[in-house]
């Protein structure tokens, strides 16, 4: 059985499905601080398989000490996490407890009892600003807020804990920038307020929720001046999880894995291909950049498919297809 913490949220539910679908036990643990259990009651719909679910903090020993008493835990997919950078510089102690905090005590009673297999959400943030593209994983690192920096501690801690110990079996994961929804439309991003993200703004847009998206700088040296980011569709990256899983059987140490699709595009690009496939305007100002934000990123994505044999297949029709089928079916999130 896998534990999977933050297992109801975005990138977690969709990764429950695909381990589900590969013959795995899961068993989320997920205090609901950014999702609702909803999530995974649909995961059982598409599956016909059900989850154990244990409500409670990864910060909480005595919740983990149960669940790996109760349980046979094979390995563990670490997602639970805050993730939002600009709340992370008001909140930066609040984003150190929950995201350092949390993943310190998790490998502490991990290593109590006995369980070595663990897959961490990491972030392309990571990188900073970028000085080459597409990027490597031997690329320099520097975290530019605490959200970032939240990421690159637990990197640091984990990578210090398995060369302290052979025994540990580590995988992190890098993410670009996760969009996209479960083709049932069933399961997808439900972020709580005025999304930062781009992929959810737009959706709300083109489903009314919103009046017009704001589109951060058209000054930045790219294509047509907006930013470019590599979107990569959760499905491919809930199946990358998979072949992490079952790749780290037979490793040990500490591995580091970009998972992108090696191609950027555009803000504007982003609107275009959205109104295609939703058949809806998706009206847009053009407004200051946003701090912090950088010119272009994508991913070097090799490394994972030379040793994970994992490839994202799922491309930017298929990315705003499903988004749409989620918003259009849902354009109120998870409504109890
Ligand atoms: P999400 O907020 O949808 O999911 C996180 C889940 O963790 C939520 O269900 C939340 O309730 C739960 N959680 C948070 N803190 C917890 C705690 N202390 N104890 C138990 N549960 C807790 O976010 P997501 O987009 O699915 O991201 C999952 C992971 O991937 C996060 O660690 C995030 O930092 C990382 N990540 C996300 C992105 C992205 O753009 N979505 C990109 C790179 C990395
Ligand atoms: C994408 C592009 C914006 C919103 C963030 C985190 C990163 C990772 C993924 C967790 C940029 C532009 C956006 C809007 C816009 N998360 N934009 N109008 O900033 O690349 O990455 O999420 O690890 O750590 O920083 O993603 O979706 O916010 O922005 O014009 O309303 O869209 O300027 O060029 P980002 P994003």
């Amino acid at each position: 059985m896998i534990l999977v913490t933050g297992g109801a949220g975005y990138i977690g539910s969709h990764t429950c499905v695909a381990l589900l679908q590969a013959g795995y036990e899961v068993l989320v643990l997920d205090n609901f601080c950014n999702s609702k259990p909803e999530s995974l009651q649909r995961v059982s719909v598409i599956t016909g398989k059900s989850v154990v679910l244990v409500q409670g903090d990864v910060r909480d020993r005595s919740v983990l000490r149960e669940v790996f008493k109760q349980y046979v835990i094979d390995g563990v997919i670490h997602f639970a996490g805050l993730k939002a950078v600009g709340e992370s510089m008001e909140q930066p102690l609040r984003y150190y407890d929950n995201n350092v905090s949390g993943s310190v005590i998790l490998a502490e009673v991990m290593a109590e009892f006995g369980i070595n297999m663990l897959v961490f959400s990491s972030s392309a943030t990571v990188y900073g600003d970028p000085a080459s593209l597409p990027i490597r994983e031997d690329f320099p690192l520097g975290a530019t807020n605490p959200y970032g920096g939240s990421k690159l501690m637990v990197e640091q801690i984990y990578t210090d804990l398995a060369q302290s110990d052979g025994v540990w079996r580590i995988a992190l994961l890098r993410y670009f920038n996760p969009v996209g929804a479960h083709l049932s439309g069933t399961i997808g991003e439900d972020p709580s307020g005025i999304p930062n993200n781009l992929m959810p703004y737009i959706s709300q847009v083109a489903v009314g929720r919103r009046e017009q998206l704001t589109v951060f700088g058209n000054d930045y040296p790219t294509v047509d001046g907006t930013g470019v980011r590599d979107y990569i569709h959760v499905m491919d990256l809930a199946e990358g999880h998979v072949k992490a899983l079952a790749w780290l059987q037979n490793q040990v140490g500490v591995h580091v894995f970009n998972l992108g699709t090696g191609h950027g595009y555009s803000v504007l690009e982003m609107v275009k291909a959205f109104e295609f496939a939703s058949g809806r305007p998706v009206k847009y100002q053009i407004a200051p950049r946003r701090a912090g934000d950088i010119a272009e990123v994508y991913a070097d994505s090799l490394k994972a498919e030379r040793e994970l044999g994992w490839k994202a297949e799922r491309d930017i029709k298929d990315m705003c297809r499903d988004t749409w089928n989620w918003q259009k079916q849902n354009p109120l999130g998870y409504v109890d």
